[in-house]
């Protein structure tokens, strides 16, 4: 029978822990202190050791440390009042996941379930990784360049866990094939993945399609529903474009996460759930909360694992793999042959694609249709209609621009505004230095040029790392 070390001080709710566990089908030890831990693992390998953050005699981060000891135990972190920068330091240094105080049953049945069978989901991360190199692709995701490999990493570790995950990228970047991919490494595999998508469902909709409601709650509910909470459970819930979920329905989404239970509109019954949330945005986050489209403690609390997805004009070479797959794809539907001469290839390397991978998808499909014959040595792509506002045959000192004379300030203001972040290549931080103007000032001109949403983000260079949240203590609440 598998062994559970509870480490944690307090008597009682030790003993309610290792009951729990037991009734898991595990056998359980207790110690209260670091020493007692130690002394426990010597004389019993645990499968996990379930360690509360502060002990007596030290941190139950500690136990990390000692190697040895611990073997091949996974450590699951216990900590007080959901505090989510310990949480990422726990995962950080090897924590396996995290609980929070008062740890609910439902929260510790998901964690031993999946001590009950790592084996095989972590048998299936080391078989894709090596198709990284032997095929190119990481499941459905194709690309070998630096910043996927990283993204791929990143999905390995973080998919056997439950915590949320906050996906952070450009349209058409793969947003939903990495969420479902996080789900399919996860043991939540067996159980559904729904896509909420959140700007896509009317504000006076989108509560009871989360959360369901009960018969007569409200004019039109005919009949009671299940929302997505309830469908999704034991699954992942993936919750795109967050930032246009309306303000007061993020706040029943915090209370959700945080107590694990939520009720039918119309209802005061809470029902306990057992979802991971995925949320993405195409929007940079902390932007969102300055402007106050994201509650500041609902980003803290999705934000516990942050993914970027690279755009593709930072990955160009991927285009290698990315275009013949896409075309690979429409050969078998077609019963084709279709291929791409080299130098169409280098010609869509050239482009910066805006609209990412989505957008190559699409170039490849309509080049497939207006070929004529097996080879593709033409492609047609959409001209940048940044680029076409000003541009004007490049100076010596680079690329010029052409103003009319009768055009006001402001025009030229927006022209050369724009046309500098294209020379940018989008990254806004460069454009503003160029200028001599500060990045808030920039952004204040784009959203005022109605390039907020869409079109600003598809100009926003979007780091490849991982990348945990800091505290903005400088920035004012929304
Ligand atoms: N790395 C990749 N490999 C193969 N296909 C990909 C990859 N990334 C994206 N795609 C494909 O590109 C299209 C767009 O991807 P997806 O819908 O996941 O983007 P998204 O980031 O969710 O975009 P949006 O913000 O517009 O919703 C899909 O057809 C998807 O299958
Ligand atoms: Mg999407």
């Amino acid at each position: 029978m598998p062994h559970v070390l509870i480490v944690e001080d307090d008597p009682n709710s030790a003993a309610m822990l290792s009951e729990l566990v037991a009734s898991e089908g595990f056998t359980t030890a207790v110690a209260a202190t670091l020493r007692e831990a130690r002394q426990q693992l010597m004389l019993m390998p645990a499968q996990a050791v379930l360690v509360d953050l502060q002990l007596p005699d030290g941190s139950g981060l500690d136990l990390f440390n000692d190697t040895d000891l611990r073997g091949s135990a996974e450590i699951v972190l216990i900590t007080g009042h959901a505090s989510i920068e310990t949480s990422i330091q726990a995962l950080r240094v090897g924590a396996a996941d995290y609980l929070t105080k008062p740890v609910n049953v439902a929260q510790l049945k998901r964690v031993l379930a999946r001590l009950n069978q790592p084996g095989d989901l972590r048998a299936e991360i080391t078989e894709l990784r090596d198709g990284i190199e032997s095929d190119g692709r990481f499941g459905q995701l194709w690309g070998r360049s630096a910043p996927m490999k990283r993204l791929y990493d990143q999905i390995a570790r973080v998919a056997p866990t439950s915590v949320s995950v906050l996906l952070v990228g450009e349209s058409g970047t793969g947003k939903e094939v990495v969420a479902q991919t996080v789900h399919e490494l996860s043991r939540r595999r067996t159980h559904p993945f729904l896509a909420v998508n959140c700007g896509a469902i009317s504000p006076q909709l989108i509560e009871s399609e989360l959360f369901g409601h009960e018969k007569g709650s409200f004019t039109g509910a005919v009949r009671q529903h299940r929302g997505f909470f309830e469908r999704a459970h034991g699954g992942t819930l993936f919750l795109d474009e967050i930032t246009e979920m309306p303000l007061d329905l993020q706040v029943k989404l915090l209370r959700v996460l945080e107590t694990g239970a939520f009720m039918r509109v119309g209802s005061d019954e809470p029902f306990e759930t057992d979802v991971r949330i995925i949320a993405a945005t195409n929007r940079e986050p902390m932007e969102a909360v300055r402007r106050g489209q994201l509650r500041e403690d609902l980003y803290y609390r999705l934000d516990v694992f942050q993914v970027r997805l690279p755009p593709l004009r930072e990955r160009l070479d991927d285009i290698d793999l990315l275009a013949p797959h896409f075309l690979a794809g429409l050969n078998a539907s077609e019963g084709t042959e279709r291929r791409f001469s080299a130098s169409v290839i280098d010609r869509l390397k050239q482009y910066r694609w805006p609209g990412n991978v989505r957008e190559l998808r699409n170039v490849v499909q309509r080049a497939a249709i207006m070929s004529d014959g097996a080879l593709i040595d033409q492609v047609r792509l959409p001209e940048d209609p940044d680029t076409v506002v000003a541009a004007r045959p490049d100076t010596e000192h680079g690329p010029g621009l052409w103003v009319p004379v009768g055009s006001s300030i402001a025009e030229v203001e927006r022209k050369l505004i724009m046309a500098t972040l294209e020379s940018c290549g989008g990254v806004r931080e460069r454009t503003a230095e160029i200028l001599g103007i500060s990045l808030k000032t920039l952004y204040n001109r784009l959203r005022e040029y109605g390039q907020s949403a869409e079109a600003t983000s598809v100009a926003t260079p979007v780091s490849s790392s991982a990348s945990m949240p800091t505290h903005p203590s400088s920035q004012p609440a929304p």
